[in-house]
Protein backbone atom coordinates (compact mmCIF):
# COMPACT_ATOMS: atom_id res chain seq x y z
CA UNK A 1 0.00 0.00 0.00
CA UNK A 2 1.22 3.32 -0.71
CA UNK A 3 1.42 5.56 2.07
CA UNK A 4 3.43 8.44 1.07
CA UNK A 5 2.92 9.92 -2.61
CA UNK A 6 4.78 13.28 -3.87
CA UNK A 7 4.56 14.54 -7.17
CA UNK A 8 6.40 17.25 -8.52
CA UNK A 9 7.23 18.97 -4.82
CA UNK A 10 9.19 22.20 -5.01
CA UNK A 11 9.69 24.06 -1.85
CA UNK A 12 11.33 27.62 -1.66
CA UNK A 13 12.29 29.75 1.47
CA UNK A 14 12.04 33.70 1.35
CA UNK A 15 15.00 35.33 2.38
CA UNK A 16 16.27 38.93 2.74
CA UNK A 17 18.57 38.05 -0.81
CA UNK A 18 15.03 36.46 -2.22
CA UNK A 19 14.13 33.28 -2.52
CA UNK A 20 15.77 30.24 -1.84
CA UNK A 21 14.96 27.02 -3.80
CA UNK A 22 15.53 23.79 -1.55
CA UNK A 23 13.80 21.12 -3.01
CA UNK A 24 13.35 20.76 -6.51
CA UNK A 25 10.68 17.92 -8.60
CA UNK A 26 10.64 15.59 -5.84
CA UNK A 27 8.66 12.59 -7.11
CA UNK A 28 8.46 9.92 -4.21
CA UNK A 29 6.80 7.25 -3.35
CA UNK A 30 6.88 5.03 -0.11
CA UNK A 31 4.78 1.99 0.12
CA UNK A 32 4.06 -0.12 3.77
CA UNK A 33 6.81 -1.59 5.43
CA UNK A 34 9.79 0.63 3.74
CA UNK A 35 12.58 1.44 5.56
CA UNK A 36 13.68 4.94 4.03
CA UNK A 37 17.44 6.17 4.92
CA UNK A 38 17.90 9.77 3.16
CA UNK A 39 21.38 10.81 3.18
CA UNK A 40 23.00 13.72 1.35
CA UNK A 41 25.11 16.56 1.98
CA UNK A 42 24.40 19.28 4.55
CA UNK A 43 21.97 21.95 3.40
CA UNK A 44 20.77 19.68 0.78
CA UNK A 45 16.99 19.59 1.99
CA UNK A 46 16.78 16.82 3.94
CA UNK A 47 14.75 17.79 6.81
CA UNK A 48 12.84 20.18 4.87
CA UNK A 49 11.89 17.26 2.99
CA UNK A 50 10.38 15.55 5.80
CA UNK A 51 8.79 18.05 7.06
CA UNK A 52 7.20 18.75 4.16
CA UNK A 53 6.27 14.82 3.30
CA UNK A 54 4.91 15.06 7.32
CA UNK A 55 2.49 17.89 6.53
CA UNK A 56 4.91 20.02 9.27
CA UNK A 57 5.94 22.41 6.66
CA UNK A 58 3.99 23.47 3.58
CA UNK A 59 5.27 22.71 -0.03
CA UNK A 60 5.84 25.79 -2.21
CA UNK A 61 4.42 23.37 -5.29
CA UNK A 62 3.40 19.87 -6.23
CA UNK A 63 1.27 17.40 -4.45
CA UNK A 64 1.80 15.19 -1.01
CA UNK A 65 -0.70 12.38 -0.96
CA UNK A 66 -0.90 10.85 2.45
CA UNK A 67 -2.58 7.94 3.83
CA UNK A 68 -4.14 8.80 0.42
CA UNK A 69 -5.04 12.41 1.66
CA UNK A 70 -4.04 15.32 -0.37
CA UNK A 71 -1.94 16.78 2.19
CA UNK A 72 -2.37 21.12 1.16
CA UNK A 73 -6.58 20.66 0.98
CA UNK A 74 -6.75 18.49 4.38
CA UNK A 75 -8.55 20.90 7.25
CA UNK A 76 -6.39 21.71 10.38
CA UNK A 77 -8.86 18.97 12.63
CA UNK A 78 -8.08 16.57 9.89
CA UNK A 79 -4.29 17.09 9.50
CA UNK A 80 -3.29 17.26 13.40
CA UNK A 81 -5.99 13.47 13.54
CA UNK A 82 -3.53 12.27 11.04
CA UNK A 83 -0.30 13.57 13.12
CA UNK A 84 -1.43 12.34 16.46
CA UNK A 85 -2.84 8.79 15.14
CA UNK A 86 -0.46 8.02 12.02
CA UNK A 87 2.71 9.40 12.74
CA UNK A 88 5.12 9.51 14.90
CA UNK A 89 8.24 12.13 15.01
CA UNK A 90 12.05 11.59 16.39
CA UNK A 91 14.21 14.31 16.37
CA UNK A 92 17.78 14.47 17.14
CA UNK A 93 17.61 16.30 19.87
CA UNK A 94 15.09 13.99 21.88
CA UNK A 95 12.52 16.74 22.73
CA UNK A 96 11.57 15.26 26.30
CA UNK A 97 9.91 17.48 28.48
CA UNK A 98 12.24 17.97 32.03
CA UNK A 99 10.05 17.70 34.72
CA UNK A 100 7.85 14.86 33.43
CA UNK A 101 9.14 11.11 33.79
CA UNK A 102 10.00 8.47 31.73
CA UNK A 103 6.61 6.85 31.98
CA UNK A 104 4.92 10.64 32.23
CA UNK A 105 6.58 11.46 28.54
CA UNK A 106 5.87 8.45 27.29
CA UNK A 107 2.15 8.61 28.29
CA UNK A 108 1.77 11.89 27.07
CA UNK A 109 0.51 11.30 23.27
CA UNK A 110 -1.90 8.73 25.25
CA UNK A 111 -3.24 11.49 27.59
CA UNK A 112 -3.64 14.19 24.79
CA UNK A 113 -5.26 11.59 22.70
CA UNK A 114 -7.75 11.19 25.90
CA UNK A 115 -6.75 7.45 25.31
CA UNK A 116 -7.73 5.20 28.76
CA UNK A 117 -4.94 2.89 28.04
CA UNK A 118 -2.14 4.30 29.35
CA UNK A 119 -0.67 0.59 29.99
CA UNK A 120 0.73 1.02 26.66
CA UNK A 121 3.05 3.48 27.92
CA UNK A 122 4.37 0.68 30.14
CA UNK A 123 4.61 -1.91 27.09
CA UNK A 124 6.65 0.75 24.93
CA UNK A 125 8.96 1.48 27.32
CA UNK A 126 9.68 -2.15 27.88
CA UNK A 127 10.03 -2.70 24.49
CA UNK A 128 12.79 -0.37 24.09
CA UNK A 129 14.53 -1.58 27.48
CA UNK A 130 13.78 1.04 29.58
CA UNK A 131 10.96 -0.36 31.43
CA UNK A 132 13.25 0.29 35.07
CA UNK A 133 14.07 3.56 34.18
CA UNK A 134 10.10 4.58 34.15
CA UNK A 135 10.41 6.86 37.23
CA UNK A 136 13.69 8.39 36.54
CA UNK A 137 13.65 12.31 35.18
CA UNK A 138 15.56 12.61 31.00
CA UNK A 139 18.21 14.45 32.67
CA UNK A 140 19.32 11.24 34.94
CA UNK A 141 19.44 8.98 31.60
CA UNK A 142 22.38 8.86 28.94
CA UNK A 143 21.60 11.00 25.31
CA UNK A 144 20.77 7.34 23.96
CA UNK A 145 18.48 6.13 26.76
CA UNK A 146 17.12 9.41 26.08
CA UNK A 147 16.71 9.34 22.85
CA UNK A 148 14.88 5.42 23.18
CA UNK A 149 12.39 6.95 25.46
CA UNK A 150 11.09 9.51 22.27
CA UNK A 151 11.11 6.79 20.16
CA UNK A 152 8.90 5.07 22.81
CA UNK A 153 6.93 8.58 23.25
CA UNK A 154 6.71 8.33 18.85
CA UNK A 155 5.49 4.61 19.07
CA UNK A 156 3.40 4.39 21.71
CA UNK A 157 0.58 5.92 19.77
CA UNK A 158 0.69 2.92 16.74
CA UNK A 159 1.57 4.92 14.13
CA UNK A 160 1.48 4.04 11.00
CA UNK A 161 4.51 5.78 9.80
CA UNK A 162 7.73 7.17 12.03
CA UNK A 163 9.79 10.01 10.30
CA UNK A 164 12.96 10.59 12.23
CA UNK A 165 15.28 13.54 11.64
CA UNK A 166 19.25 12.33 12.45
CA UNK A 167 17.61 10.57 15.69
CA UNK A 168 21.74 9.16 16.40
CA UNK A 169 23.23 12.57 15.31
CA UNK A 170 24.13 13.50 18.72
CA UNK A 171 25.11 10.16 20.08
CA UNK A 172 28.09 8.27 20.41
CA UNK A 173 28.76 4.95 17.97
CA UNK A 174 27.31 2.18 20.51
CA UNK A 175 24.22 3.64 21.30
CA UNK A 176 23.84 5.11 17.75
CA UNK A 177 23.73 1.41 16.89
CA UNK A 178 21.42 0.65 19.34
CA UNK A 179 18.76 3.13 17.92
CA UNK A 180 19.20 1.62 14.74
CA UNK A 181 18.46 -1.75 15.91
CA UNK A 182 15.52 -0.37 17.75
CA UNK A 183 14.67 1.20 14.75
CA UNK A 184 14.95 -1.91 12.54
CA UNK A 185 13.09 -3.99 15.04
CA UNK A 186 10.09 -1.59 14.96
CA UNK A 187 9.85 -1.89 11.11
CA UNK A 188 10.49 -5.72 10.50
CA UNK A 189 8.55 -6.59 13.63
CA UNK A 190 5.60 -3.83 14.29
CA UNK A 191 5.72 -3.70 10.59
CA UNK A 192 6.72 0.21 10.84
CA UNK A 193 7.39 2.40 8.00
CA UNK A 194 10.17 4.39 8.47
CA UNK A 195 11.74 7.51 6.89
CA UNK A 196 14.99 8.13 8.38
CA UNK A 197 17.43 10.84 7.46
CA UNK A 198 20.80 10.10 8.39
CA UNK A 199 24.49 11.60 8.13
CA UNK A 200 26.25 8.01 8.85
CA UNK A 201 26.55 5.89 5.72
CA UNK A 202 26.96 3.02 8.12
CA UNK A 203 23.45 3.04 9.27
CA UNK A 204 22.19 2.57 5.91
CA UNK A 205 22.67 -0.90 6.21
CA UNK A 206 19.39 -0.91 8.61
CA UNK A 207 17.32 0.51 5.69
CA UNK A 208 15.37 -1.21 2.42
CA UNK A 209 16.14 1.83 0.59
CA UNK A 210 18.64 4.96 0.15
CA UNK A 211 17.53 7.68 -1.32
CA UNK A 212 20.11 11.08 -1.99
CA UNK A 213 19.56 14.39 -1.86
CA UNK A 214 21.73 16.63 -3.76
CA UNK A 215 20.80 20.29 -4.20
CA UNK A 216 17.23 19.24 -3.62
CA UNK A 217 16.63 16.91 -6.00
CA UNK A 218 16.68 13.33 -5.64
CA UNK A 219 19.82 11.82 -7.04
CA UNK A 220 20.05 8.18 -6.42
CA UNK A 221 17.18 5.85 -4.92
CA UNK A 222 17.94 2.57 -4.93
CA UNK A 223 17.14 -0.61 -2.91
CA UNK A 224 19.46 -1.59 0.28
CA UNK A 225 21.21 -5.32 -0.51
CA UNK A 226 21.09 -7.25 2.85
N1 LIG B 1 13.06 28.07 7.64
C1 LIG B 1 13.99 28.30 6.71
N2 LIG B 1 14.16 29.52 6.16
C2 LIG B 1 15.09 29.74 5.20
N3 LIG B 1 15.92 28.79 4.72
C3 LIG B 1 15.82 27.57 5.24
C4 LIG B 1 14.86 27.24 6.25
N4 LIG B 1 14.99 25.93 6.55
C5 LIG B 1 15.99 25.47 5.77
N5 LIG B 1 16.48 26.43 4.98
C6 LIG B 1 17.57 26.28 3.99
O1 LIG B 1 17.26 25.17 3.18
C7 LIG B 1 18.43 24.43 2.87
C8 LIG B 1 18.23 22.99 3.23
O2 LIG B 1 18.09 22.89 4.64
P1 LIG B 1 17.81 21.51 5.39
O3 LIG B 1 17.79 21.82 6.83
O4 LIG B 1 16.62 20.86 4.80
O5 LIG B 1 19.12 20.71 4.98
P2 LIG B 1 19.67 19.32 5.56
O6 LIG B 1 19.98 18.48 4.38
O7 LIG B 1 18.71 18.76 6.56
O8 LIG B 1 21.02 19.75 6.24
P3 LIG B 1 21.75 19.13 7.57
O9 LIG B 1 22.38 17.86 7.11
O10 LIG B 1 22.76 20.16 7.91
O11 LIG B 1 20.72 18.95 8.62
C9 LIG B 1 19.57 25.12 3.60
O12 LIG B 1 20.24 25.94 2.70
C10 LIG B 1 18.88 25.93 4.65
O13 LIG B 1 19.60 27.08 4.95
MG1 LIG C 1 18.81 18.42 8.61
Amino acid sequence: MVLIKASKLEKEFNSQAGPIKVLTNINLTVQTGEFVGVVGPSGSGKSTLLYVLSGLEKASAGEILLFGEKVGSMNDIKMNEIRREKIGFVFQFYNLLPNLTVLENVELPLVIKKSNDLNKASEILYLVGLDQFASFYPSQLSGGMQQRVAIARAMVTNPKILFADEPTGNLDHKSGTEIMKILKRLNQEQKVTIVLVTHNLDHVAYCTRKLELIDGTIGKDERVSV
